[in-house]
């Protein structure tokens, strides 16, 4: 496994991979997720690539660029027995150098859901996405469902700029009382810890009454936020019941697959979680 800084030496690595390139692309401190992703890419492609880098320009003013974790040690020492043949880890100057103003962006898919509550978080991931893109010509790219706005806006620049690559999204990695991984539940005190896994619930709670029969979108958000407000710690950003395609709230009955989706801050910790009804559920 070679670790590798700089995008010429990445090319020139790169050009030299018979058969087919299997990307990953991650901001680090890696966790089961993360290594599913790897695995299944292990599993379909000749070689794997994984990118570790906490870009930037997805992070709004206020959020938590600084105090995103950080341990490329770690990681490497994950991503070893993995068969991953590289892991590119640029610096900033490497991705953004002086000069640099040429940015992506999925204009209607980002305007709801993540991309009301975080401005300019999409722009920041599409970018840094179609770049590593560039980079690493990969013929396969996972992502997970735990973020599953980021995996459709993603869909749609690949077919909207012709990348020549497949996306392939892996379910949603869950700790045993369900909380979806994520390396931002480093940040939870244990009584927060404790609280994290309502949105599990609340998921569970609504898939339960789909599975029942319930077909009202307004009653699977109410069971949703039934369960987030009993717990005290929990502070609802969003909970939404939505077209899996489009993305586009939904009021009436529920006829298509559909996205529930949530926001949930504990503490200071901003938590996201979803799944899929009435289609194939990737999470
Ligand atoms: O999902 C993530 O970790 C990031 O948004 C990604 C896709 C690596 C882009 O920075």
């Amino acid at each position: 496994m070679q670790l590798i800084k700089s995008v010429s030496e990445l090319r020139s690595v790169r050009s030299k991979l018979a058969g087919t390139v299997g990307f990953v692309p991650t901001m680090g401190y890696l966790h089961e997720g993360h290594l599913s992703l790897v695995r299944r890419a292990a599993e379909e492609c000749d070689h794997v690539i994984v990118s570790i880098y906490v870009n930037p320009t997805q992070f709004g003013p206020s959020e938590d660029f600084e105090a995103y974790p950080r341990d490329l040690e770690r990681d490497m020492s994950l991503l070893e027995p993995l068969g991953v043949d590289i892991v590119f880890a640029p610096t900033d100057d490497e991705m953004y150098p002086p000069g640099f103003q040429t940015y992506v962006e999925v204009t209607e898919l980002t305007k709801v859901l993540e991309g009301a509550s975080r401005q300019g978080h999409f722009r920041g991931v599409t970018t840094v996405v179609a770049k590593l893109f560039n980079m690493v010509q990969p013929d396969k790219a996972y992502f997970g469902q735990k973020d599953a706005q980021q995996a459709i806006v993603i869909r749609r620049m690949v077919a909207d700029l012709n990348f020549p690559l497949e996306i392939v999204v892996c379910p949603t990695v869950r700790e045993p009382d369900g909380l979806a991984m994520s390396s931002r539940n480093t940040y939870l005190t244990p009584e927060q810890r404790e609280a994290a896994p309502d949105k599990a619930r609340a998921l569970s709670a609504a898939e339960k009454a789909y599975m029942d029969g319930e077909r009202s979108s307004g009653r699977l958000r109410e069971i949703m936020l039934d369960v987030l407000n009993s717990e005290p710690l929990a502070e609802v950003e969003y909970v939404s019941v939505a077209d899996n395609e489009t993305l586009q709230e939904l009021d009436g009955p529920i006829e298509k697959p559909v996205l529930l989706s949530m926001a949930v801050r504990i503490g200071k910790t901003r938590l996201i979680d979803n799944i899929v009804l009435g289609g194939t559920d990737r999470g």
